[in-house]
């Protein structure tokens, strides 16, 4: 099984390459507009990828306070090992003085900016908060949304800022492709729709409707699909998946294959054409082979969102 860290960790140079770079420079614009010091929450961080790609690749203001929060411990604790180094591989001096809680405070310094992060065990919608902006990336496709909204509301400043990049937006592909895709990808999105707890396999664009019906102006929007594929060199010799990414088909493999398990002892919406016994491991075996042979090719459909909230 990919530990939940792991997977995030090997997620990172993929959301690198997806994230929309249109609606960042805008979420970056709108960053450098408002008066220092910047205050960012980052609601559901995992282990705080989102924090070192902005500082590595300097869209943060000249001086920012960054509270990270992820309900999940295992998460912050390897993000309290991991940041600073990233960090320091960005070119920033860490130090780690502890707070008058006994929380760890970093303090990152480089040349042009000051950032003072947190990095908190909490639920992101009980906490309170005044931010110039929030972050929940890869998130508010598996939470409540009636939840979420009111509560990303209240720990908003009035003129403030959402940023929700990588959110899920019903399209799940492989390649080569094989005869029972539809039927998989169908299964899977009905899981997340109708069998998880939380979230929906269409959250992306379902954004792009309830935002402005709850007085939001999105300022932003696009796509930042996911698209994991081996590389091949010029003369056309595979070099195999970039950086970790071959962990990351495997926990997306395992991720799928749960899914339609837990299904499997659900009932089913109608419309639902069901698999043949045994099609699914011979499908789950079918893309391991690929994988291992570094033929296989993923494709998912995100949206990245900036919103800002009612006046
Ligand atoms: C798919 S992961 C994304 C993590 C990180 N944003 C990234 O892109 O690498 C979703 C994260 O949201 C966290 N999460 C879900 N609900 C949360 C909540 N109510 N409060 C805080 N974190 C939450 C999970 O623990 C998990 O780490």
């Amino acid at each position: 099984m990919t530990d939940q860290r792991t997977y995030l960790e090997v997620k990172r140079t993929v959301d690198d390459r997806a994230l929309n770079r249109r609606v960042l420079e805008r979420f970056v614009a709108e960053l450098d507009a408002r008066s220092s010091p910047v205050r960012i929450v980052e609601i559901g961080a995992g282990i705080g990828t989102m924090i070192a790609r902005l500082a590595a690749w300097d869209c943060l203001p000249e001086e920012v306070a960054y509270r990270a929060v992820d309900r999940d411990d295992e998460s912050i604790r390897r993000a309290r090992e991991r940041v600073p180094e990233w960090l320091e591989g960005a070119g920033y001096a860490v130090e780690r003085p502890e707070d008058e809680r006994g929380e760890t405070t970093l303090l990152a310094r480089s040349d042009t900016t000051r950032i003072e992060v947190t990095l908190e065990v909490a639920d992101g919608f009980e906490i309170e908060d005044r931010a110039d902006a929030v972050i929940a990336s890869a998130v508010l496709d598996i939470v409540d949304l009636e939840r979420a909204m009111p509560a990303i509301e209240g720990l908003l400043e009035p003129d403030g800022l959402l940023y929700a990049p990588i959110t899920f937006d019903g399209g799940t592909t492989f390649a080569p492709r094989d005869p029972v895709d539809d039927r998989i990808e169908r299964r899977y999105h009905h899981h997340m729709d109708a069998v998880r707890s939380a979230g929906g396999s269409r959250v992306g664009r379902e954004l792009l409707w309830r935002l402005p019906d709850a007085g939001w102006s999105v300022l932003e929007a696009g796509g930042s699909d996911w698209v994991v594929r081996p590389r091949a060199e010029g003369s056309g010799a595979k070099t195999g998946y970039p950086d970790g990414e071959r962990t990351f088909l495997e926990g997306l493999l395992e991720t799928i294959d749960g899914a339609l398990a837990e299904l499997a002892g659900n009932e089913l919406d109608s419309e639902l054409v069901d698999l043949v016994p045994g099609e699914r491991r011979r499908w789950l075996e079918r893309r391991r082979n690929e994988l291992e042979r570094e033929e296989l090719v993923f494709v998912a459909h995100n949206l990245d969102v900036l919103a800002r909230p009612p006046e």
